[in-house]
């Protein structure tokens, strides 16, 4: 009997009593490999003695101040961190308690902004179709997750949606990867224009698509273009890296991949790596001098921004994951991972596409390899497949709906950075039993 409203009202879940590594063990005593670090969120490893003594150190000395009263070391030391590792450009941060407050907030700094440099009259958002930015009211009208959407959808503030940069699915056979990103460009001009060319206020997109299409980068250039537009009419680009930031894909933020500058980013996630509750926004000095010039204030803020406890856990998170040899270990895990699949489930006849940057990585599955057909929705079968990996000691993140919100299903792996060879052996030999246990 649980008092709590589960995520599913359904089957007892485990209880988890320990985690170690790249391990989980629940009170039964059985011990899963983190193949999903979660929803891609522990990052340096489970039970690091170092960040719970960072934890224990600011706990000692002072849980929690209010914000405005006071600011910690730890939330300026973490700031500095963050600001010293991200690419130009991007030169304060604002910290919040998870991701969808960060997708919140970089929603109203960016309104915010225009009004305080005197363009008000700008109000729109652009977004993705198949993205996901959030479960609160303006990150949920953000995504493009159809089915996250549907129920909510009539009290959602209005928002608008272009197409994601899903080549595997949606580049004409025609098409280069050049001509394919100048589509979607255009594609993201005209929606500027027909909003007009002076109403948009930002553009937001995930780096590598996470949880809805499961570890999908843009073709190469892609974000080169879209930034050259966003220039063009002066609209800010927000850059979601909540999933696919903070060392994910073998690169602290997943951006420095694509080669551009963006105006707001937002990381959470892998930046507690599960020790807290965190989230950050970075902004340009731009944004952040606009305030300063202008209202004196980012009109804004919650009880728990800033915390101490967190911050001084997400710091020594940042500072560990930064350290020489990590990323390489990103990389090179990420690397091993995709070959592994895809000598186990290469020429599988129901799997698609292995896909993805660094340790995060999408299996998707199709009913049919040469035409893509998807599978039929109503098997279920992330859902299945999901089960089964967890009766073999494995976590796993697959999602259905990964082509319009219904049809499609993919996985998603995005083990602990720390992973080593013969644990990313055993997560390749795992799930490939447990998409055979449930496709055949
Ligand atoms: C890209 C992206 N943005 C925002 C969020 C929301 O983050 P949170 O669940 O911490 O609120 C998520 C969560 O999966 C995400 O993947």
């Amino acid at each position: 009997m649980t008092r709590i409203l589960h995520r599913s009202i359904g089957p007892e879940l485990p209880r988890a009593v320990c985690g170690q590594g790249v391990y989980i063990t629940d009170a039964q005593g059985r011990r899963y490999i983190d193949g999903s670090g979660g929803a891609a969120v522990t990052s340096i490893g489970h039970g690091n003695a170092e960040v719970l003594d960072a934890m224990r150190r600011q706990m000692d000395a002072i849980a929690y101040a209010h914000t405005s009263f006071f600011t910690t070391e730890a939330a300026e030391s973490l700031a500095d961190r963050l600001v010293d590792l991200a690419p130009q450009g991007l030169d304060y941060v604002y910290l919040v308690s998870g991701g969808s407050e960060a997708v919140e907030a970089a929603l109203k700094m960016a309104r915010q902004y225009f009004v305080e440099i005197g363009q008000p009259q700008r109000r729109h958002i652009i977004a993705r179709r198949q993205s996901y930015h959030g479960n609160t009211i303006g990150a949920l009208a953000t995504g493009g997750n159809a089915w996250r959407r549907a129920q909510f959808q009539p009290i959602l503030p209005q928002t608008h949606h272009v197409s994601p940069c899903y080549a595997w699915r949606d580049q004409r056979p025609d098409e280069t990867a050049q001509d394919y990103a100048a589509r979607l460009a255009q594609e993201l001009e005209d929606k500027i224009v027909e909003l007009g060319s002076d109403q948009v206020i930002a553009f937001v997109a995930e780096p590598v698509v996470g949880a809805t299409l499961g570890a999908v980068p843009a073709v190469e250039g892609y974000f080169r273009r879209i930034r050259e537009v966003c220039d063009r009419y002066g609209v800010l680009l927000i850059l979601d890296e909540v999933m696919c930031g903070m060392g994910r894909t073998g690169t602290i933020f997943a951006h420095e991949q694509d080669g551009i500058v963006a105006d707001i980013v937002t990381v959470a996630k892998g930046l507690g790596g599960g020790y807290q509750p965190i989230g950050a926004v970075l902004l340009s000095a731009d944004i952040y001098n606009a305030f300063r010039d202008g209202s004196g204030l980012f009109q804004h803020g919650h009880t728990y921004i800033g915390h101490p406890v967190a911050a001084a856990a997400a710091d020594k998170v940042v500072e560990i994951m930064a350290r020489p040899g990590l990323m390489e270990n990103v990389r090179a895990m990420g690397q091993r991972l995709r070959d592994g699949l895809a000598d186990e489930l290469g020429r599988h006849p129901n799997v698609g596409d292995i896909r993805g940057r660094g340790l995060f990585c999408g299996i998707e599955l199709v009913a049919d390899r040469d035409s893509k057909e998807p599978l039929d929705p109503a098997l279920r079968t992330h859902a299945r497949i999901k089960r089964e990996a967890m009766a073999r000691r494995l976590i796993s993140y697959p999602m259905g709906g990964t082509i319009d919100g219904v049809r499609g299903d993919h996985i998603l792996l995005a083990p602990p950075y720390i992973i080593q060879p013969d644990e990313i052996d055993l997560i390749v030999q795992r799930i490939s039993d447990a998409i055979r246990a449930t496709v055949g």
